[in-house]
Formats: structure tokens, C-alpha cells, sequence
């Protein structure tokens, strides 16, 4: 494992290559890359870097947007499979269609979306930055996509009306509260962290809500000693590795997403040989798909 680390290094710098990678990847290639973030920080790290290859340690629709901000960059995403079926579960047609019976909303893109619906959006936003995109839109409605549920959270957070999509992720969608009040029965004494994907229901229990890298923020800095985890497992396993002190529940064994884990070191290694798989977003719906992401990009 050890040599196929340092061979990778070696590829990234032969190729003049960047490796970005999500909080929920697997440890050993959160170790290995040049930043690993929630959405929102790789999305800003794409539009930063001056690397001429970017891989993307991710599911699909991250690196459409790595490509969307850098159309003459190659951006490689090293299983082309992994996909994520929340951004599947709406289509362009179907954001055309809403913005006909809403044409007083600001459509308000998740970054879980393909780059053609991004192309139909007003902004995007993350689950780091959502109340704050809402906030800023001149509407005072607003239509968020696809998520409901993070839809539901910013509705807590904000006076102007939310209309929404019912897409979900089928990974945070399926924790219920019932999970969580196991394992708060079983660990009274720790803390519940969720994600904004979660249901309603999960959120109301928990003590705080935060975008992935929120979360590995928040715990770094408290002084608490025990942690219940409302997210994918990968960042837990993280947590746990930088905070061997500390100890780390995940709210539900669900969590866990077969789509992150498609990307392995070694389809890294070699899409850095092959330079592929390629995820290059047509120019006509690039461009349309931009500017919602820099108007994301330019709120916080
Ligand atoms: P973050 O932007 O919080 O990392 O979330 C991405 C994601 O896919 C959550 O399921
Ligand atoms: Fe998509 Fe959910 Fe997987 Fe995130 S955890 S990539 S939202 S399926």
C-alpha cells in the first residue's frame, strides 16, 4: 500500500496532477490527496488550482463541476460508475416544468445535481452554505433541488418561503429517529452530530447540524469526548483517526455510501496512466452551468 502511494505521488507530479478528495473516501486515499473537503471546498479548490489534471476522489456530479469551472483542465474521476442517485433524481425538464408553476422563486441548485440542471438554476449551494445562498437571493421565495431535506433545514432558518423538490439521498434519508434514540440510549453522554440530508425527524434530535467538513470542525475544537455521527462513515473513521482520544458512533449502520467507496487507489493509479475516465461537460451547457456555481462561490 505503502509503494502504491508513493507511486501515485509520483504520477501526480509527472502529470502536473491534482488529487482532491471528499471526506468520504477511504482513509488511505484521504491520506494520500492534495486536499480532501466537503463540496464546497473542493468546488473552490477546482476553481483555484493551476494544475493541468484534476482527479477527482468523489461521486460524479463533483467532478462535472471541477470540469465545469476548468473547461480546458482534464479532470478525471477514476470510476466512472460512481454516481450519486440523489443528483439522478431530477432532470432539466423537470426544473423547467417547476419554473413554470414558480416564476417568482429563485431556483436554488444543490451542488448533487448534473451539470444540466445546474444549467437551468439561478445559484447553487452546499449543505455548508445553503441558509446563506437563500439569504442572499433578491426573491422572497426561493426553489431548492432536490433535496427536501436540506430544503427543510434551511426552511428553520430563514422567512422567505421554500418550495422544494422531493428528491433525498438514499443514504442519510434512510437513518430514522428511531436509530438515533438507540444509540443515544446506548451512549447517553455523547454528542449527536447530523448532516443536512438527514430527515427532519433526525435532525430534530440532533445537538448540531454541519456540512461534512463542519462536522470534522466542530469536533477538533469541543471539548466533548463523545460524538454520535449522522454521516457516511468515511468521515468518522477520520475523526477517529485524528482523534484517537476521542470515541465515535455512527446514528446508523445505513451509513454508508456504495457510490464514494466505487473509488479505490488503485483505479486512481490508473486513470493517473491512462488519463481516463474523462468527465468533460459540454461547452453550451458549461457555460449556462457556471454561472450558478460562481455566484455560489462568490457568497461565501
Ligand atoms: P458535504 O458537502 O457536506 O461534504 O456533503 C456532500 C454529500 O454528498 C453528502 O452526502
Ligand atoms: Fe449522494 Fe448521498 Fe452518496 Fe452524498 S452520501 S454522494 S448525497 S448518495
Amino acid at each position: 500500500m505503502e509503494e502504491l502511494a508513493t507511486e501515485i505521488r509520483r504520477l501526480l507530479g509527472e502529470r502536473n496532477a491534482i488529487l482532491l478528495s471528499h471526506n468520504y473516501q477511504t482513509l488511505d486515499i484521504q491520506a494520500i490527496a492534495d486536499l480532501r473537503g466537503d463540496s464546497l471546498e473542493l468546488a473552490r479548490a477546482a476553481s483555484r488550482t493551476d494544475a493541468e489534471v484534476i482527479v477527482f476522489a468523489g461521486v460524479h456530479f463533483m467532478a462535472e463541476t471541477a470540469s465545469i469551472l476548468n473547461p480546458e483542465k482534464t479532470v478525471l474521476l477514476p470510476d466512472a460508475n460512481a454516481g450519486c442517485p440523489m443528483a439522478d433524481m431530477i432532470t432539466a425538464q423537470h426544473v423547467r416544468a417547476e419554473r413554470e408553476k414558480h416564476p417568482r422563486a429563485a431556483f436554488v441548485a444543490y451542488v448533487n445535481t448534473t451539470a444540466e440542471v445546474k444549467a437551468e438554476s439561478d445559484i447553487c449551494c452546499t449543505s455548508a452554505n445553503a441558509v446563506k445562498v437563500v439569504e442572499t437571493v433578491d426573491q422572497g421565495e426561493v426553489y431548492m433541488l432536490p433535496d427536501k431535506n436540506l430544503a427543510l433545514y434551511t426552511a428553520r432558518y430563514t422567512n422567505k418561503r421554500v418550495h422544494y423538490w422531493d428528491g433525498f439521498c438514499i443514504v442519510h434519508h434512510s437513518v430514522t429517529s428511531k436509530h438515533v434514540k438507540e444509540v443515544k440510549a446506548w451512549y447517553p453522554g455523547a454528542l449527536f452530530i447530523a448532516h443536512p440530508e438527514c430527515r427532519p425527524e433526525v435532525l430534530d434530535l440532533a445537538d448540531h447540524v454541519f456540512s461534512t467538513s463542519g462536522m470534522a470542525r466542530f469536533v477538533a475544537e469541543s471539548d466533548h469526548d463523545e460524538f454520535i455521527i449522522g454521516t457516511e462513515r468515511g468521515l468518522m473513521d477520520r475523526m477517529a483517526q485524528d482523534h484517537p482520544q476521542k470515541r465515535f458512533f455512527l446514528a446508523s449502520p445505513k451509513l454508508y455510501c456504495v457510490n464514494m467507496k466505487k473509488i479505490t487507489v488503485e483505479k486512481i493509479r490508473d486513470s493517473l496512466i491512462n488519463l481516463e475516465p474523462v468527465v468533460k461537460v459540454p461547452e453550451e451547457v458549461a457555460r449556462r452551468a457556471r454561472a450558478p456555481i460562481e455566484r455560489m462561490l462568490e457568497v461565501v
